[in-house]
């Protein structure tokens, strides 16, 4: 199968890139910082999903996705899904035996209801919803429908962290919901699952990775923080303390789970979430990333849209912005220039997944050509925003 990591950032994972990842000020996405690994002695009230009583952790969201396939036995049955996808989640939805019918996905990744709708027939069973860099489809509809016709919802939230629609997080209008971590917050790998329906208990908490696993992809974030705010004797320190790390035994190996790779492997579907990542998940101040992103996300449409055409034409009320996403010719080459200023560019789901649909939706396919993510989280200042923007004007 193609690989197709090219898809993907490399942040917090490390597999591309790895010598250039110290000249960027402005990574894919948020990188520790040493105060949230520091000892704490009090743990504060986590919000949805991470409060909800069905909450499990995976090693990586996808992992949670194929559990859930088999908890709902939907080997042999039919999943509404649309033609906008990564692809690890494919993956591991085929691997659990699933039939896949794809709608349409059209330009602003919206999703039309009506052509939903018109693709359900009597062995249909789930209707998958991806809600795009925290932009969330028609989820309200969708679970009305669902409610109607006897479907289930899943709620593809890898994406869409702490964003609400009227009021509602995402994740809780669905029968089931999956959220990527990594991609939100700091933590060195982590996926969520929750389920509004059927058992619970069927799901057992899956024992965390070798802690050496954690430990380097963390070093290499927290290395990124150090090196981006000069500090350099804690990156000297933090360097001998990857060596001696490195000698206690062997270095992560290739059969271990590892962040950074965009491949789905049943081998490790029974892979937790590290305790790091808890830890750090414990530290975290969920209502300033929202506000945060949001602020950031506003500040680089007002300056960003005369540049070349935004995705999103506005920032609805309460979404939280995983990336700020435009509209541009020639992707590849534009990431790489991005790259050379420090700005980690994600070329977004180019090229086609292999499993994806055999003719592909112009629509989709022109959004594959043309959708480049750049950083809006919570590490950025607006100075660094205005040098992502500077960037942006050279290169655009
Ligand atoms: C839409 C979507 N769903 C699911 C996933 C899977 O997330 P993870 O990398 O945690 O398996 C991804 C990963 O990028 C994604 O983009």
């Amino acid at each position: 199968m193609e690989d197709t990591r090219s898809l993907d950032s490399a942040a917090n994972t490390g597999v591309q890139l790895p010598e250039r990842r110290n000249e960027l000020f402005a990574t894919a996405y948020p990188v520790l910082c040493p105060s949230m690994v520091w000892p704490r002695r009090k743990h504060p009230e986590l919000p949805f999903p991470f409060n909800h009583p069905s909450a499990r952790y995976f090693y990586f969201a996808r992992n949670a996705l194929y559990a859930l396939a088999r908890h709902w036995n939907l080997a042999g049955k039919e999943v509404l899904f649309p033609s906008y996808f990564h692809g690890v989640e494919l993956e591991a939805l085929l691997a659990a035996g699933v039939h896949v019918r794809f709608y349409p996905v059209r330009q602003g990744m919206r999703v039309n209801l009506d052509e939903v709708v018109s693709l359900i027939r009597d062995r249909t069973r789930v209707i998958y919803l991806i809600h795009y860099l925290g932009f969330p489809g028609p989820v309200r509809e969708l679970s009305e429908l669902c409610r109607h016709r006897n479907l289930l919802l899943i709620e593809d939230c890898a994406l869409a962290l702490l964003s609400r629609h009227e009021e509602r997080l995402l994740g809780s209008w669905g029968d089931a919901a999956i959220y990527c971590l990594y991609k939100s917050l700091p933590v060195p790998n982590g996926g969520a699952l929750v389920l509004r329906r059927g058992g619970l208990s069927a799901f057992r908490q899956h024992a965390p990775p070798p802690w050496r696993n954690s430990f380097s992809s963390a070093a290499r974030s927290l290395d990124s923080y150090l090196s981006n705010h000069r500090k350099n004797w804690q990156r000297k320190l933090l360097k001998m303390m990857r060596n001696a790390a490195k000698k206690t035994g062997r270095s992560v190996d290739a059969n271990s789970a590892q962040a950074g790779t965009n491949h789905f492997n049943p081998l490790h579907a029974e892979v937790g979430m590290s305790r790091l990542s808890h830890w750090v998940l414990a530290s975290q101040n969920f209502s300033a990333i929202v506000e945060k992103r949001r602020k950031n996300f506003s500040y680089m449409l007002e300056r960003l849209r005369g540049l070349a055409p935004p995705v999103f034409e506005g920032l609805p009320q309460g979404v939280c912005p995983l990336s700020y996403p435009l509209l541009v010719k020639d992707k590849p080459a534009v990431v790489e220039k991005f790259l050379a200023r420090g700005v980690e560019a994600v070329n977004m789901w180019f090229p086609n997944h292999p499993a994806g649909p055999k003719d592909p939706f112009p629509e989709t396919y022109e959004l594959r050509r043309t959708v480049l993510e750049l950083p809006c989280h919570q590490d950025l200042a607006l100075a660094d925003l205005d040098r992502v923007i500077a960037a942006a004007r050279e290169i655009l």
